[in-house]
């Protein structure tokens, strides 16, 4: 861990200054300027396990995990190993690979909702397509998504889509038509009856309610018992579909995702980050039906130069091999409750109003008092007790997302120690922030 007083990131704050000049606000994915927790963003070096290194020279405990996928540590020494073989072989195919029917195999035999699976680029692409699936199934051109919920950055899912757009204070984007959104209706995570008061309203008119199933993009918010029965019934009922995007809680929740670990069944799910094994990857899949649509076994056009890219391929297949091991989520989950439950007791200890939890390897804490069950709740988190908290946390060597309306991360690689050097640094900088 790094002292405050040794802390120095001249080298990052050159390399992010010139950067600057180069892309827009110096990065290739917002969230990452540390716009709403101020201060200039760290330049990795190189990650490890549990751990980064910056271009200083800094390491620190890393709960972001490349925003998912690091789930077994980064650059987990078999990951890597496949990895080197793969390439040999070469990069890109553009044409079938065994590694495909192996991944594929694998995710119909994990994901309760999967029969059939698409493997695309990112998780953009997965829900972009998904969107497209679920309106040529059913003949239906409205959606239902929940404000505070993330499916990507495609048009017709840029609406009320939490944190980065939150963190960035844009209620939308500008250059998205109203035309692309018209047909997108927001109702208020863990309210069932706005749900049901919309397929009131519109009756025969709704594909199918895509959400995530534990919220990662407003922080972390779980939903309510009888939130997702409510909406399996109601979709069936009115015939349309209930879709879980599980781009970040596939193969985190629970190996089989937030859908065996809730005992809820999909009809399509989307997946990406912890499939790729820390590769650009996505996939949508479901009901055999439904995905038999797809073309070129059906008519909905969907496709893609490098989708099933065997270092892809082969990182996920890997990645799902070790996770597959037994014991490996009651040991995430040990992990993570002992981390999430001392975060809280410190803040409460220290007097400041906090709620949060965790499931498995993914947990969240926000500075309200407030219990927290939609985005709007979560904004009653205190952003000025976020802030300092964030930055003293990266002074002493702990990488936390930076924004409050993430969830973190933690990983097979994290250990008891390192969880008890990052509770030391919090008890430090959350004793220091004033209740
Ligand atoms: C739930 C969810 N869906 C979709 C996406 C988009 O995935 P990608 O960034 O790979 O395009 C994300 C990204 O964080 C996500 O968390």
């Amino acid at each position: 861990m790094v002292s405050t007083t040794s802390f120095k990131t001249t080298k990052s704050q050159e390399i992010f200054s010139a950067a600057q000049e180069l892309m827009p606000g110096g990065v290739s994915s917002p969230v990452r300027a540390f716009k709403s927790v101020g201060g200039e963003p760290i330049v990795f070096d190189q990650v490890k396990g549990a751990y980064i290194w910056d271009v200083d020279g800094n390491q620190y405990i890393d709960y972001v995990g490349t925003w998912g996928p690091a789930i077994c540590g980064h650059a987990h020494p078999e990951v890597i190993g496949a990895l080197h073989q793969a390439l040999d072989k070469g990069t890109s195919f553009g044409a079938p690979s065994a590694l495909e029917n192996v991944l594929a195999q694998m995710v119909i035999d994990a994901v309760p909702s999967i029969e059939m699976v698409r493997f695309v680029n990112s998780g953009t692409e997965a829900c972009m397509a998904v969107l497209r699936l679920m309106r040529a199934f059913t003949g239906r051109d409205k959606i239902i998504k929940f404000s505070g919920c993330y499916h990507g950055h495609a048009d017709m899912l840029l609406v009320q889509a939490g944190s980065g757009v939150a963190t960035l204070g844009l209620p939308d984007s500008p250059g998205v038509p109203k035309s692309a959104t018209a047909n997108t209706l927001t109702a208020t995570y863990n309210d069932l009856d706005e749900v049901k008061a919309l397929f009131e309203q519109y009756p025969n008119e709704i594909a199918g309610v895509i959400l995530e199933p534990v919220v990662g993009n407003s922080g972390f918010i779980t939903p309510v018992p009888g939130f997702l029965e409510g909406l399996r019934e109601v979709t069936q009922n009115h015939g349309a579909l209930l879709v879980f995007d599980e781009v970040m809680t596939g193969f985190r929740i629970a190996y089989g995702g937030a859908q065996e670990k809730f005992g809820i069944t999909p009809d399509l799910t989307t997946l990406g980050k912890i499939i790729g094994g820390g590769l650009p990857v996505g996939a949508y899949g479901g009901r055999k039906d439904i995905m038999s649509m797809v073309a070129p076994a059906g008519p909905m056009y969907q496709a893609g130069t490098l989708s099933g890219n065997p270092l892809a391929m082969t990182a996920g297949i890997k990645t799902l091999e070790l996770l597959k091991k037994p014991g490996t989520y009651e040991q995430l989950e040990t992990i993570t409750k002992k981390l999430s439950e001392g975060l809280l007791q410190i803040a409460k200890d220290s007097g400041h109003a906090t709620t949060g939890g965790y499931i498995s390897a993914m947990f969240g804490m926000f500075f309200t008092g407030v219990p927290v069950h939609n985005f709007d709740d979560a904004k009653t988190s205190d952003l000025s007790k976020f802030t300092p908290f964030h930055r003293g946390m990266l002074e002493r060597g702990i990488y936390l997302a930076p924004s409050q309306f993430e969830a973190g991360f933690t990983s097979l690689a994290h250990t008891e120690e390192d969880i008890d050097r990052t509770l030391a640094a919090a008890k430090e900088v959350i004793s220091g922030i004033k209740p």
